[in-house]
Order: C-alpha cells, then structure tokens, then sequence
C-alpha cells in the first residue's frame, strides 16, 4: 500500500511537475513570440467597408442631386433653412444617433433689391452711353423664377467710382508687377479690368487695392471659360457670352465670419462695427460676362499687350490707361449697391457615436448653400455625402457602431467666405483639438469627367492609394479594372512614376478651418478635368445660373457612376478611419515630402547664393530636422507593426501619436501677419488662396526678396522662418518617438 501510494505521488509530481513546464513553455512561447500584431483587424473592416460601399447607388445620388437643386439655396434665406431641415430629418429617417441644426449670425451681403450693379460706359457729358445686363439670360425651364439672385461679389464695397480703365490680365501679383516695372503703368486712381482664372478671386481685388485702383471690374474670357469644340450651355458645357461667374472677394485669411474674427458668431460674441471687418475690400468689385467685357474692351487704347495677356476675344486687349481714338473722352462707371448683413445660418450636425472610442473623432462636412441652384457646386457634393449618410445609417440601425465617433455636416454660408465650417470650428475648436483625428471634405463631387483629383495630407497617401485600389473605376475602358488603376493612367505623380498625382491642399473649401488652423489630417476628392496645366481655373459655368442638374446629367456624368466612385472614396476614407483599430496614418510619407519640399524651398534659394552666403542662411538645421524626423517616423511604424491590438493601452499611445502627428505642424502663433494659418508645412499661398503652398513662411519671407530695400532685415527674416520650420518638425518628429 505505502509503495503504491508513493508510485501514486510520483505521478502526481510528474505530471504536475509536466504541467507547470508546459505552462512556462507557453510562457516563454508568448515572451519571445515573432514579431507579428496580434489580433489584426483587416479582415473585419474589408468586409464592412465592402458592404457599406455595395450600399451607395449611382441612381440615388441622381435623385438627391434632382431633388436639392429644384430651386436656389442662397446662404441666409428661407429656402437654405428649409433644405437643413429637410436634411436633418432624412438623416435622422437614415438612422444617425443625433442630428441637430447649429445656427451664426454672421456678415453676409447682397445686392440692392431695388437699386441693380451694372457698369456704363459714360461719355464726356457723363450721360451712360452702354450698361452691362443686369441679370443672365436664364435657362430653358427655369424662367420664372423670382428669387436668383443678379451676378455679383459678394462684401464688395459700394460706390459708383468713375475713370480710366486698365486692363491688369489675371491682376495676378506678376501682372502688376510687369504694369509697374516693365511699362510703368500706375493703376492709382484707375478702375482696373481682370479676367478670372487661375488664382481666387479674392487675390485679385486685393492686389488691385495694393495697386492703388479705385475699382475692379472681373470677366470671364472665353480662353479660360470655354473648351475647344464644345458648345455654350445648354448645348454643351462651355460658358455662353451672358453668363457671369458670382463669388465673394474677401480676404479672410482663415478668419471666418468678417465680425468675429477667431470666435463663434453666436448672440453673446462680441462684433466688430461693419466697416472694421475682417477681409471686406475697400474698392467696388462687380463681375460682367464675355459679351458685355468684348464691348468693353474693344474701346481699349493705351499700351499693346503682349501675347499671354491676350483671351479669345476678337479685341486687341490694348493695356490703357483710357479708350481709344474718338473714344477717348469716354470713361467707365461703375455703379455698385450691394449691402452687408448679418443674417442667421445654419449647419446641420449630425453623429453616429463611437463604441470604443466615442471620443475620437472623425469628419465628413461639405456646404449646402450655393449661389443659385447649385448643379455641380456644392449639390453634386451635397447628394454624395447624403448618400454617404444613409449608407453608414443603414448599417448603423442594423446594430452596428463603428470604433471612433462620425459627424456628418451639411455647411451653410461656404460661398461667403467658408462662414459655417468654420464658425463651427471656432465654437468646438478646445474639443477638436484634443480629440480630431481627421477632417475629410465633401464640396462638388466633380469639375471635370476624366479621373480622380486628391489633395490630402501626406499622413493619408496610403489610405487613399489602398481605398482606391479596391474602388471600381466608372471610366470608359477600364471595366474590370480599379478606380487606382485608371487614376495612375490617368494622371501620374510628378515625383514617383509608379503612383497617382496627390496634391496639396490649400484652400478654397470648408476644410480650411480644420488643417490650416486646427491641425486636423485633412483631404478632398473629387472628379476633375483632364488639365494638367491650370488646375485652379474652374470649370465653365461655374457659379453661374447654368449650373443646374440638366448640366450634370447631361454633360458631366450622365450615368452617375463618377459621383458613385467619389462617394465611395469619400465614404471608405471616413470609415477606415472611424473603425481600424490602429488610426491609418503614414507618418513616413510625411518625411519624404519634408525632404520633397525642403529641396523644393531650397532649390528657389539657390538664385540667391550670394546673399545666402552673405547674410550666413542655411537650410542645415532643417535637413537635420527632417532627418530626425524620418528616423521617428520609421520608428513608429515598426511599434505599429508590432504592437498588441489587444492591449488598448499599447494601442491607445501609438493612437495618440498618430493623431497628434499633423497637430504638431501647427504653431499657435500662426505664420506671419496670417494669425489663422498656423499650419507651419503647409498654408494657402499668399498669391492666391486656392493653392497649397510648402513651408509657406519661408516662401513668404523670400518672395520678390531682390526688391526689398532693407536686404539685410529681408534676409535676417528668412532666417528665422527656416529656423522656426526647423523647430517644428524637430519638435513634431519627437512626438513619434517610443514614449
Ligand atoms: C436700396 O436702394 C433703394 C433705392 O435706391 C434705397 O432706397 C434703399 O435704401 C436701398 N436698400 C438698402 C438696404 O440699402
Ligand atoms: C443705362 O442705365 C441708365 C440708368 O438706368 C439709363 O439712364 C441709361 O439710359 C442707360 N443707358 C443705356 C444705353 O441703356
Ligand atoms: C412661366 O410662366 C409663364 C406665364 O405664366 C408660363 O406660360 C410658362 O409655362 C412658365 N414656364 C415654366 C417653365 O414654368
Ligand atoms: C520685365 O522687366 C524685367 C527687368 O527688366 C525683365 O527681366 C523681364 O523679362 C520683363 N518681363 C517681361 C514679361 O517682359
Ligand atoms: C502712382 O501715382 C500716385 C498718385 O498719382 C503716386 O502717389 C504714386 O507714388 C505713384 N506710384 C508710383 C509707383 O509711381
Ligand atoms: C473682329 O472684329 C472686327 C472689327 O473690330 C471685325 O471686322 C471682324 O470681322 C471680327 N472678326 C470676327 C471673327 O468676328
Ligand atoms: C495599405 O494596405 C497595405 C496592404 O494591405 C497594408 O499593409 C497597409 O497597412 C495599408 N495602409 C494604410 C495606411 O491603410
Ligand atoms: C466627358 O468625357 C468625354 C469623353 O472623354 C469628353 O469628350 C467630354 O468633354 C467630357 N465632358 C466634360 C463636361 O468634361
Ligand atoms: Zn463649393
């Protein structure tokens, strides 16, 4: 018996003494694992994201587009209130957890009822000799409508300023510079005459003030409003000689609301007197089509232009200053009534709540308030994101949340000067920016039919190349092929053959407030033109009475599949980035535009080599910077390749520094004399407000440097902005390190 029983308890210790070893092995197994994540999501989120894009129908997004633009939804009427109300309760029908309309009272303008803007011709009695037309023939159908409102810029100043006219070409920043310095022409006291194209509006009434001018007078020459063998609308797409391009012409740098720079227009905020708003031109502004501009500037004497200052019409575009011959006691008035207003706006905000991280946050906002009916800008937009909405909604009511929190807005007053995105941005600013992890735009889901157009951070290349690669392509002869393949052919990027052009954001849309103030990773999509030369000229009836849902259908994207691919890129974007659990950010592909930009910036330095090695100014420091940088940023990646997707903590840090990364681009000094524009990599250029500009502070400091008269403080200025860019990604690149 004592025998047995020992036998019995040498088993026992040898089977326990087999477990605990087994045990460790499993132990030391799990210590010295491979280094592999664990618990990787890619399969869960391939199968939402596949079933939410199979959701969104081509022949739904016709249908909103149909319903949205039946009449005008002008920012700050009755109409555009009514249409946020309607959106907020279909979203609510799609099954979104809240939906609210968020109302500002901001500054808008609009023209004299009863008092139209027109330009004249006056003779030497002063007796109005030819008036422009008051309105644009409308289209076919749309007759009787009472309520469009006349061609005009919006927060022009009043006057009926009367003189010489000089024709400034684009009024570009160059073109002013050839009048002053190459012909000696002064614009002091002129009215000057630009044609729109290629830089904002806005750009050109500022420059003219610069000039000296006394007012400005805008048209659209058939050279940048009307393709090569395509017909004047409603035949086809191109401009017809009566149509005149509306928008507003402030410079706002960034500011929102001209009354309450920095701070929600809402009832408590304080306002600055009308006249000391932020951005409101000082001179009359008033936008004429190409019939009336021919009319005009055939009288045109003066200078002889040279070649690339001359349009498509049949005049000589003679420079001035004054008509010509037997026209040359004639002048020009102008005659503008257009008032300010603060008028109540409206934002409709609606969210589907995160169930893991219900404080991380993901945008996708796009304006709804256009200048008349609003075809391509901002409908075709508008009708993405309301399928977007009711596709996520779907799901949603189903039972499904995903990771992060999902706002979805319908901005109001974006033609104004981009007001509802960004007062909403100034009231939530302490909430996003602690807790935005990304800003994705829905404006016009098209300007052109030929292939995809991307501006993004350089944290979402990737993203963007992966969702794409997964998206059908809509264009002919590529059936069976993806939307990446068809980009790629399409339009390749200059810097790497093997991808699809990606470019930088500047401004021009509502995600302005989010990158360029807040920090927010940011991008935009959309369908575009096949132009590799002039991407900031828009397309032919933009902003005119002809943008209307016959032009869509008829002209841009008969089948809707285009405006399917844009939502579902827009649509796949918002959701890898509200449900992966590792935020999908490449902070590498940031490094490699650093150094991209950093030889870019570096490369414009080198006409100046002298002064460089005069006043002792080296890009040095800022190549170390970008260096350090790229060793952080490989670093972070190698800890997400690794890291435990089960332990939330792990994966909570490496979400932060993901999130975080373009934040701490942003300085909260802003750059110089730009006080919203505290992105340091990247900023609306100073020339013109539509383009992305790279390391804005150092390009700023050096521009037009040979003509400064105090070299010395030019150069000492250029110092610090490379010094304060060097500091930035130093800074930022640190962030990224194991903490
Ligand atoms: C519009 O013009 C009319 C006629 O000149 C004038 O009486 C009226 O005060 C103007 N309205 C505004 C709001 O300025
Ligand atoms: C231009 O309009 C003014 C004001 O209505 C009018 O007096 C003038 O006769 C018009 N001139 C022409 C040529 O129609
Ligand atoms: C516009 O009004 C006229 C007169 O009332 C009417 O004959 C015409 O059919 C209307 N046009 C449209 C497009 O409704
Ligand atoms: C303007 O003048 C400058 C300096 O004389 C010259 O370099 C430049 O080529 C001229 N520009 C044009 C467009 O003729
Ligand atoms: C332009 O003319 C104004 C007044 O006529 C004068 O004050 C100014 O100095 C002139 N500008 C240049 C660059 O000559
Ligand atoms: C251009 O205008 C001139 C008169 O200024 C006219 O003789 C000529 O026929 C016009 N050409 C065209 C193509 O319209
Ligand atoms: C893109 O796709 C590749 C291959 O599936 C994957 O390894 C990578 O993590 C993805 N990157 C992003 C940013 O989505
Ligand atoms: C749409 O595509 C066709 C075929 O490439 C082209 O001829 C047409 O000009 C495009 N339409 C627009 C509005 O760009
Ligand atoms: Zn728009």
């Amino acid at each position: 018996m004592a025998r047995k029983k020992g036998i019995k308890r040498t088993c026992l210790v040898v089977i326990m003494s087999m477990a605990v070893l087994f045990l460790l092995g499993v132990l030391v197994g799990w210590l010295v694992r491979p280094s592999v994540a664990v618990g990787d999501d890619t399969g869960k989120l391939l199968n939402i994201e596949k079933e939410l894009m199979s959701e969104m129908k081509a022949e739904n997004i016709r249908t909103y587009l149909r319903d949205f633009t039946k009449i005008p939804h002008l920012a700050g009427t009755e109409q555009n209130l009514r249409l946020a109300q309607k959106i907020q309760s279909q979203w609510k029908e799609f099954g979104l957890d809240k939906v609210e309309l968020v109302h500002y009272d901001v500054l808008l303008s609009y023209p004299n009822e009863t008092r139209p803007n027109y330009i004249s011709i006056i003779d030497e009695q002063g007796t109005e000799i030819f008036n422009t037309s008051l309105s644009e023939p409308p289209p076919e159908g749309y007759e009787n409508f009472t309520d469009i409102v006349p061609p005009y810029n919006a927060f022009s100043a009043k006057g009926e300023p009367e003189g010489e006219l000089v024709y400034v070409n684009y009024g570009r920043t160059e073109d002013f510079f050839f009048l002053e310095r190459n012909l000696s022409i002064n614009c002091t006291g002129k009215i000057v005459i630009a044609r729109y194209g290629k830089i904002f509006r806005g750009n050109k009434v500022k420059n003219a003030i610069l000039a000296g001018a006394k007012g400005i007078i805008l048209f659209s020459d058939p050279a940048d409003s009307c393709a090569p063998g395509v017909e004047p609308y409603p035949n086809g797409w191109n401009l017809p000689g009566g149509g005149v391009q509306r928008g507003n012409v402030l410079n706002l740098e960034g500011a929102g609301d001209p009354l309450t720079p920095g701070y929600p227009a809402k009832e408590y905020m304080y306002r600055y007197k009308a006249d000391e708003g932020a951005g409101l031109p000082r001179i009359p502004v008033h936008p004429i089509g190409y019939h009336d501009a021919e009319k005009i500037l055939r009288l045109m004497g003066g200078k002889a232009s040279p070649s690339s200052w001359k349009g498509n019409l049949n005049v000589s575009y003679s420079i001035g200053p004054g008509f010509i011959g037997t026209h040359s006691t004639e002048q020009v008035r102008m005659h503008v009534y257009t008032n300010n207003q603060v008028n109540r706006i409206y934002n409709v905000i609606g969210t589907i709540r995160g169930a893991v991280e219900p404080d991380r946050i993901i945008i996708l906002g796009g304006h709804r308030d256009s200048w008349v009916f609003g075809g391509i800008d901002p409908t075709t937009g508008a009708a993405v994101l309301h399928e977007v909405v009711r596709s996520f909604g779907k799901k949603h009511k189903k039972g499904w949340r995903p990771r992060r929190t999902i706002i979805f807005a319908s901005w109001d007053a974006e033609e104004f000067g981009l007001l509802g995105s960004t007062e909403w941005a100034e009231e939530n600013a302490k909430i996003l920016q602690e807790r935005g992890v990304a800003y994705i735009n829905s404006d016009s889901a098209l300007e052109g039919n030929y292939t995809l157009r991307v501006d993004c951070t350089p944290l979402m290349y990737r993203l963007v190349y992966n969702v794409t690669k997964r998206i059908a392509s809509p264009d002919e002869g590529f059936s069976g092929q993806s939307l990446y393949d068809s980009w790629l052919q399409k339009s390749t990027s200059p810097q790497k053959k093997d991808l699809p052009r990606i470019n930088k954001l500047g401004s021009g849309s509502d995600f302005e407030a989010y990158f360029q103030r807040l920090g927010l990773a940011s991008g935009r999509a959309r369908y575009t033109k096949n132009d590799k030369t002039d991407k900031y000229s828009n397309y032919p009836v933009y902003h005119t009475v002809y943008e209307t849902f016959e032009l869509v259908e008829r002209f841009y994207d008969p089948s809707f599949k285009k405006h399917l691919s844009v939502a579902q890129v827009r649509g796949s974007l918002v959701y890898e980035l509200a449900d992966s659990t590792i935020i999908p950010y490449n902070a590498q592909d940031y490094a490699e535009e650093l150094k991209n930009y950093a030889d870019s910036i570096s490369n414009l330095a080198k006409k100046y080599a002298e002064q460089m090695a005069a006043y002792d100014v080296t890009f040095e420091h800022l190549y170390n910077a970008i260096n350090d940088f790229t060793a952080s940023a490989a670093g972070l990646h190698q800890r997400v390749k690794n890291v435990n997707y089960k332990d939330p903590m792990a994966v909570r840090i490496l979400n932060d520094q993901l999130m975080y990364a373009e934040r701490a681009f942003t300085d909260p000094l802003g750059l110089p004399g730009r006080p919203f524009y505290r992105h340091i990599i990247f900023a609306p250029s100073s020339q013109n407000k539509y383009a992305g500009e790279s390391f804005p502070g150092i390009f700023d400091a050096m521009f037009d440097i040979e003509s400064k008269d105090d070299q010395q403080a030019a150069w000492e200025e250029v110092k610090r902005q490379i010094a304060i860019a060097t500091f930035t990604i130093q800074a930022a690149g640190d962030t990224l390190k194991e903490v």
